[in-house]
């Protein structure tokens, strides 16, 4: 029997990540979304994509939630964009009441799955589906790292000319401008990146990395990016599906790691069929730890503002 996966929110997050999951024939796919029309009509497109691609895997549309009864993942894209005059603060509040009713309703139906949480502020709807779901930790992750990690990867690959396949990032912190790229533990065919780049340039890159979202969005002015962000689930999923064992940054839910306490932050994670099977800590300097702190501080203050 195949796998199930279930993707709530069929937008261009959603979708795409459906697409790539499917390409890959990973899992029986599920889309639901608030939309009527919208979840079946893309599952349908999808579906008739399937001979071309030789794929046998069984995609399909909903507006309710008992179709993806059994899942072993459950990926929640559901929400809101930032509009316009919207304070960060009231986008919480939006998409926590839709990333807590979505979570209720999937956990009736799959109360063994694994939460791959992608709406943002994800950090904070990390712990809105924590607190709804009552799972445990291994069972909650929210997908930020793999995106903003294969960003920092694109710009170290441009700027130096190489394949992609020869550069590994690594990014840890909240998914934000506060969020942490790590240099040091970043390297191209397994030179570290400070070896290869002078600060400037390094800096620069970061820099780019941090604001790679917004830069999207400037760029479409409606919407934000979905093809990394789907590939980046779909990454995150076949960890899971597969049971690699698979060291991905994530945002995980801390309980002293890095001496932080009761929140979901990006670290490296790694992911088997259980979900989250061990989160590594990495020695970082004063000054990495200081910037994680900071970034750390950032989500707490989102959480703050849940209801
Ligand atoms: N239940 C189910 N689906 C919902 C609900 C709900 N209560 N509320 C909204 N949706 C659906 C919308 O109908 C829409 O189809 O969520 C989908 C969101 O899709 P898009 O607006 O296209 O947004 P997208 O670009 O996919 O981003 C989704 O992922 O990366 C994050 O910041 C991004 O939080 C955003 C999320």
């Amino acid at each position: 029997m195949r796998n199930k996966v279930t993707i709530v929110g069929a937008g261009n997050v959603g979708a795409t990540a459906a697409h790539w999951l499917a390409a890959e024939e990973l899992a029986d796919i599920v889309l639901v979304d608030i939309v009527e029309g919208i979840p079946q009509g893309k599952a349908l497109d999808l579906l008739q994509s399937m001979p071309v691609e030789k794929s046998d895997v069984s995609i399909t549309g909903s507006n309710g939630y008992e179709p993806t009864a059994g899942s072993d993942i459950v990926v929640i894209t559901a929400g809101f964009p930032r509009k316009p005059g919207m304070s960060r603060d009231d986008l919480v509040r939006a998409n926590a009441e839709i990333v807590g009713k979505a979570t209720e309703e999937v956990v009736k139906y799959s109360p063994d799955c694994i939460l791959i949480i992608v709406t943002n502020p994800l950090d904070a709807m990390c712990e809105v589906a924590r607190r709804v779901s009552g799972f445990p930790r291994e069972r909650i992750l929210g997908m930020a790292g793999v995106l903003d990690s294969a960003r920092f990867s694109t710009f170290v690959a441009m700027e130096l000319g190489v394949s992609v396949e020869n550069v590994h990032t690594f990014v840890l912190g909240g998914h934000g401008d506060q969020m942490v790229p790590l240099p040091r533990y970043s390297t191209v065919a397994g030179i570290p990146i400070p070896e290869l780049l002078d600060k400037a340039v390094i800096d620069r890159l970061v820099e780019r990395t941090a604001k790679g979202g917004g830069e999207i969005v400037s760029l479409l002015k409606a919407g934000s990016a979905y093809y990394a962000p789907g590939r980046s689930i779909m990454e995150m999923a076949e960890a899971i599906l597969k049971d690699k064992h698979k060291i991905l940054p994530c945002a995980a839910y801390l309980q002293g790691e890095y001496d932080l306490k009761d929140l979901f932050i990006g670290v490296p994670c790694r992911l088997g069929a259980k979900g989250l099977e061990k989160i590594y800590e990495i020695n970082l300097t004063a000054e990495e730890k200081a910037a994680l702190h900071k970034s750390a501080e950032a989500v707490e203050s989102l959480v703050k503002a849940l209801p």
